[in-house]
């Protein structure tokens, strides 16, 4: 192929902080993103060449987004699928990811047994469609993570249940169609940002992940485990990739059991929050990546420049209230951290509000710090001096 720049114009459902990120990401390799979104003014409106008003399943507004772009790709799992196939067919256009891959992964259930059924480790599971099953499933298992089929994000949709006598609670919490599995009594979390491109797959090092009340909190690296495991994580997201179609960024979730098997937690057929360490710590960040994976491009570099840890920034607030950060001079005055401001207008409890990068050590600049440990506790101290006023 001959990539040309000004490149083509990349239409995107879904404009939050990755639309943002991604169109970030885009303007200087010439690529121009269109993004659409429910929310008048989103996190990717203020960097994106133009915002289409309408919802993730709105025939009208997917037709005035595709009438004005080159191809399609989307950042949020609600984007509905079968809509994007029937505009991509009609105003002949590629959609990478592909709308099949979307609808496997968009609901756990079918996510998981198409992973099982291809071989790759998962933790066991079980449908659940009540609360029988669900005291079925306690029986065999002992303890279990509920979880909703469809619509979980940041723990939303999860519970972990022990105890039977809970079943009809849980199941009601869930609100719906739910899977369960194992609860997985892991060593750590790992994940690994993974990239389909037109003829070849590169993956990112794997991050190490730690979560809080089922939120991403940081992401580690190098992460701080043996090589062993590092090689076994991205040979199971290679195994991944194979059983996904369409071109772009995948972010697969992981779990290393104590022994140092892999299992696979759960993929997001997009970039991910435990990739936005890449922007500064990697060659190429994941952005850039999946921009150049859906158009067909060449893929870039995915080497880790050096010991990096990204830190989310989180809406430490009681109750919602219009967004303002507060101390940013904490981030400012320090010359190893970066900020990522999202540009949300409304900060509620626990939301991701941006995050803060740091970077470690490099053979050319001996007096930053390499010891991951260390670059994690000033990543969090860095963090928590923000203050939403
Ligand atoms: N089977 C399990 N055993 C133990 N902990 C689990 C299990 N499943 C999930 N968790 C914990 O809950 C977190 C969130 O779970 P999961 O990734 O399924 O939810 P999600 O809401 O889709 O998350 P995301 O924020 O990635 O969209 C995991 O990262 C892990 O810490
Ligand atoms: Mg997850």
């Amino acid at each position: 192929m001959n990539v040309t720049v000004p490149g083509p114009t990349l239409g995107v459902v879904g404009g939050g902080q990755l639309g943002r990120m991604l169109a970030e990401a885009a303007a200087p390799l010439g690529v121009d993103v269109i993004v659409l979104d429910p929310t008048p003014d989103c996190p990717a409106a203020p960097v994106a060449r133009e915002q289409i008003v309408g919802d993730f399943d709105d025939p009208e507004a997917f037709r005035e987004l595709a009438s004005r772009v080159d191809a399609l790709t989307f950042e949020i799992e609600l984007a509905d699928a079968a809509l994007l196939d029937r505009v991509a067919d009609e105003f002949d256009l590629s959609v990478h990811p592909a709308p099949e891959t979307l609808e496997t992964i968009e609901d756990k259930l079918v996510q998981k047994r198409a992973l099982e059924d291809a071989g790759v480790p998962v933790p066991p599971f079980r449908q659940i469609d009540d609360a029988e099953d669900l005291r079925a499933a306690l029986d065999e298992f002992g303890a279990v993570m509920l979880k909703a089929r469809t619509g979980g994000y940041d723990g939303r949709g999860n519970v972990p249940v022990t105890d039977p006598a809970d079943a009809e609670e849980a199941m009601d919490a869930v609100g719906g169609p739910a899977m369960a599995e194992t609860f997985v009594d892991f060593a750590r979390e790992l994940s690994v940002i993974a990239v389909q491109g037109d003829d070849e797959v590169r993956t990112f090092p794997a991050g190490e992940n730690v979560h809080e009340e089922e939120i991403l909190r940081e992401t580690i690296l190098p992460a701080r485990t043996t090589d062993e495991v590092l090689e076994r994580a991205e040979a199971v997201a290679r195994d991944v990739l194979d059983t996904l179609s369409g071109r772009g960024v995948f972010g697969i979730e992981l779990f290393e059991t104590e022994d140092g098997e892999i299992l696979v937690n759960e993929i997001a057929p997009r970039p991910h929050n435990s990739g936005h360490w890449t922007i500064e710590g990697a060659r190429t960040s994941q952005f850039e990546q999946h921009v150049r994976a859906v158009l067909g491009w060449p893929l870039g570099s995915t080497r880790l420049r050096c010991p990096t840890v990204m830190a989310n920034v989180l809406g430490t607030v009681e109750e919602p209230q219009p967004a303002r950060l507060g101390n940013v001079e904490a981030v400012l005055g320090d010359a190893d951290a970066s900020l990522h401001w999202y540009g949300k207008d409304e900060v509620r409890p626990l939301r991701k509000m941006g995050h803060v990068t740091l970077t470690g050590g490099s053979e050319l600049d001996a007096a930053a710090e390499s010891d991951t440990d260390e670059l994690l506790a000033h990543a969090r101290d860095v963090r928590d001096a923000l203050t939403f006023e």
